[in-house]
């Protein structure tokens, strides 16, 4: 894919839904009584490993387009999958779905492609296993393939050593199969889209400090779901406006839940001219039209607990930085050495490319911006927020950006091309 500056970005763009949300309106709506329908379902590959995983255990999900019905058996409804569950890239669908099937009373094996073999589980097999549940790394590498013997589950406490959505909601689903109360404390709050939409579908869970828990056994029922846009993706169309001189983008029904803000935090900080527009604080996932100008970016720290707010949004910050006035320094972030690729050493690497000083850190990375870079062969270790980034990064960048592994996007924003040329005019 060869990316070029073309002209100012206009107009306006719906973005297309929560990854999170609508991967966790499957599971719950899977496990609860009755019909849930979805509507603004996000169409990308992950979700859909999350829907086959769902029908190959005897759940009916009609799926047309961005509107889905799930027919829901309630917790004891699912049946043993008769082949291993295909996760493909979605670290998402293994982690949480490890937590429901640990609770079954049938055998399970989940893996996925071979970046997701390579993720660490052990953050989700000890808590787990900490609940008596019986789950082990079928290569004894710590990875997926995940064997799960579905058994009964005890009630536990776990001091999580890290701020994991992923670790949180796994922990809580089990803890819905469990003998008594489930807890967790993390070390800063993650994204709490299970606790609430748990809430919704009728669990007992309840949210205090950094401590989340949840008493077993109770009825989910099915519901409506409309899943907002997810910021996660609107980050790219955020930055791309704020870095092209003589932008203005309206970004409709953007989620700006404050466990996922933190990127509209960051930009403010560095001057960007962004307004929310039509707040919406109806459901349980709050959503605003953003309305970005073209901004000159002024250098930034980031670190501390603000750091779980905006994890995914890093790479693309990171390319903001790059342009922006002055030395950014992002820290306390060694969890993105842990996601689709090692975050940290893939946007040092092509950053470097294009021109810009950077340094990798331990846990995050020093950025000297405001230079003119320029456009260059870029790898995107098959990650694709790595190639979204780069994508944006090359309308501010003299010469074309040749992106390897351009069609990575599928996983979370299939039309990511087509709706950035749609609003380069
Ligand atoms: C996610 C949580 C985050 C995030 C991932 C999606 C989720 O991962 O990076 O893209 O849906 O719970 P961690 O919870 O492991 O930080």
């Amino acid at each position: 894919m060869i990316i070029k500056y073309t002209a100012p970005l206009r107009g306006e763009l719906s973005i297309p839904g929560d990854k999170s949300i609508s991967h966790r309106s499957v599971m719950f709506g899977a496990l609860a009584e009755g019909t849930t329908e979805v509507t603004n379902f996000l169409t990308g590959a992950d979700c859909l490993s999350t829907i086959a995983c769902f029908r190959q255990m005897g759940i009916e999900i009609e799926q047309k387009d961005t509107h889905v019905l799930i027919h829901g058996k309630g917790l004891h409804g699912l049946k043993a999958p008769s082949k291993i569950l295909d996760a493909g890239n979605s670290g998402t669908t293994v982690r949480l779905l490890s937590g429901i099937l640990a609770g079954q009373n049938f055998d399970s094996v989940i893996t996925g492609d071979e970046t997701i073999q390579k993720r660490p589980m052990k953050r989700i097999m000890t808590p787990l296993a900490g609940m008596e549940a019986d789950i082990t790394s079928v290569l004894g590498n710590g990875c997926a393939p995940l064997q799960i013997h579905g058994k009964k589950l005890h009630g536990t406490h776990y001091d999580s050593p890290v701020a994991s959505a992923q670790v949180k909601s796994c922990i809580l689903l089990a803890g819905l199969y469990a003998d008594g109360i489930t807890s967790v404390t993390e070390p800063a709050v993650s994204r709490d889209h299970s606790e609430l939409m748990l809430q919704y579908f009728g669990a007992d869970i309840k949210s205090s400090g950094f401590t989340v828990s949840i008493t077993p056994e109770p009825k989910l029922t099915g519901t409506k779901i409309r899943v907002p846009g997810d910021i996660s993706s609107a980050a790219y169309f955020i930055a791309a406006a704020l870095l092209v001189p003589g932008s203005e983008l309206l970004l409709k029904n953007v989620g700006i839940n404050p466990t996922r803000d933190g990127m509209l935090r960051i930009c403010q900080a560095m001057g960007a001219d962004i307004t929310l527009l039509n707040e919406d604080h109806s459901d349980a996932e709050p959503c605003a039209d953003l309305l970005v100008r073209s901004s000159h970016l002024k250098a930034v720290e980031i670190g501390g607990d603000i750091v779980p707010t905006l994890i995914d949004e890093l790479p693309i910050l990171a390319v903001l930085a790059a342009f922006a006035d002055g030395t950014t320094v992002i820290r306390d972030a060694a969890e993105l050495r842990v996601k689709e690729s090692d975050r940290i050493a893939v946007m040092t690497e092509n950053l470097s490319r294009i021109g810009c000083p950077v340094e990798a850190t331990d846990d995050g990375m020093i950025i000297t911006g405001g230079r003119q870079l320029h456009g260059a062969v870029i790898d995107s270790h098959m990650d694709h927020r790595i190639a979204m980034s780069f994508a944006v990064a090359a309308l501010a960048c003299t010469g074309e950006m040749n992106i390897q592994g351009a069609e990575i996007v599928n996983i979370s924003y299939p039309e990511f091309y087509e709706d950035l040329a749609s609003v380069c005019r």
